[in-house]
């Protein structure tokens, strides 16, 4: 095989399982959504252990299980996986990551040690995650905005901005945002207030490494990223008017979140807004089925721990007052859309302030 047609085999098995997990969320779902209505009637509630069970009786439920857990594993591995492909392409991208940066644009701490449930779980299924291989910002990048992406729809981290300036109508000056990944989230912070600074703190140096060069293409010199753990960012005590996170939450064991909003209290100033966006399912045991589900399948552990926590009371505790959570329109219409239309995740938007 060619190179050129190594590449086109690429695309068109890409887009075999994006076409897949098209069939799998609006196909499929309504079916699954119609048996598991079926199998709740009766007079008295059931939790998601009895349905997962009953659901079991037919095919359905299991096909559906399948697939999501294999063709997210697809989308990565495998000769005509993200990976293969973007190995292919190593030096490439290796001579872009090492372009010379502005100064203070980006700041590795290469003795950083990266926490036990980082490293032991390949989060999303990402072979090696973001952080071992030199290419796994890339990859990652590849992978949310690929014709399978999930969560990478355009348009995504500027609505989440828009929330955010609505509920700091004086603006910001200074944002900091917590696992900012290759910088998806940070950047339509920095776009939209030129005059701010934006702090973008990761773990994961591939990831930082993209997100600096990207920041750099497009001229955003109010961006600079951090590497540094989300619970201890080193960064100044009391100068932050926003402290955020999109996705992450349910990426971290309960106890790193408790830490985290400790920290977040820390950078704020008096008044400061800490504002999340992630995943929260309704008190449903479909739903929570679903949820839960697809954290197992993703490889994504601590989905189900974050929706069971008592994130008020967690908030409370790390000097945060006005907690407050709001449903989160990640696309026109979704709010509205009836539940079994197409697969979706239960988006949130998780807020408090320090007092002034
Ligand atoms: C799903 S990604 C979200 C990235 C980005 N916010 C976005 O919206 O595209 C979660 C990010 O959290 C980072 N992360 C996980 N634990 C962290 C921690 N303790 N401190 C800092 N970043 C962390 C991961 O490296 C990853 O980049």
């Amino acid at each position: 095989m060619t190179g050129m047609g190594n590449v086109r085999e690429q695309a068109a098995f890409q887009d075999f399982v994006g076409a897949s997990r098209r069939f799998w969320s609006e196909r499929m779902l309504p079916v699954l959504t119609a048996e598991a209505d079926a199998a709740r009637r009766g007079p008295a509630p059931i939790d998601e252990a009895t349905l997962a069970a009953r659901l079991s009786e037919r095919p359905t439920y299991d096909f559906f299980c399948w697939l999501e857990r294999h063709l997210q594993r697809m989308k990565y591995s495998g000769p005509r996986g993200i990976v293969a492909a973007l190995d292919a392409r190593r030096d490439e991208f290796e001579a872009m990551l090492a372009r010379p940066l502005p100064d203070g644009a980006l700041r590795l701490d290469p003795d950083l040690a990266l926490p036990g449930y980082y490293v032991d779980c390949d989060i999303h299924q990402q072979p090696g995650g973001l952080w071992s291989d030199p290419l796994g910002g890339a990859i990652y990048r590849e992978a949310a905005g690929g014709s399978a992406g999930v969560v990478a729809r355009s348009g995504l981290h500027d609505r989440f901005t828009s929330v955010v300036a609505a509920e700091m109508p004086e603006g910001w000056a200074r944002l900091v945002d917590l696992g900012c990944g290759y910088g998806k989230s940070a950047l339509p912070f920095a776009r939209s207030r030129p005059e701010a600074v934006t702090v973008g703190v990761d773990l994961a140096a591939p990831a930082l490494r993209l997100a600096a060069q990207l920041a750099a293409d497009m001229q955003a010199r109010n961006l600079r990223y951090l590497q540094a753990d989300a619970r201890a960012t080193g960064l100044p005590a009391g100068e932050a008017d926003v402290v955020t996170s999109t996705m992450v939450l349910h990426e971290l064991p309960p106890d790193v979140i408790e830490a985290m909003l400790r920290e977040a209290h820390r950078l704020l100033r008096p008044g400061g807004l800490s504002i999340h966006l992630d995943f929260l399912p309704a008190n449903d045991a479909f739903a929570r089925l679903l949820h839960f589900g697809h954290g197992r399948r993703n490889n994504e552990p601590f989905m189900e721990p974050l929706a069971r926590m008592d994130l008020a009371a967690a908030h409370r505790a790390a000097g945060f007052e006005a907690f407050r959570v709001t449903a989160f329109e990640d696309e026109d219409g979704a709010l509205d859309r009836p539940p079994d239309r197409k697969w979706r995740l239960p988006w949130a938007v998780v807020l408090a302030r320090k007092p002034s």
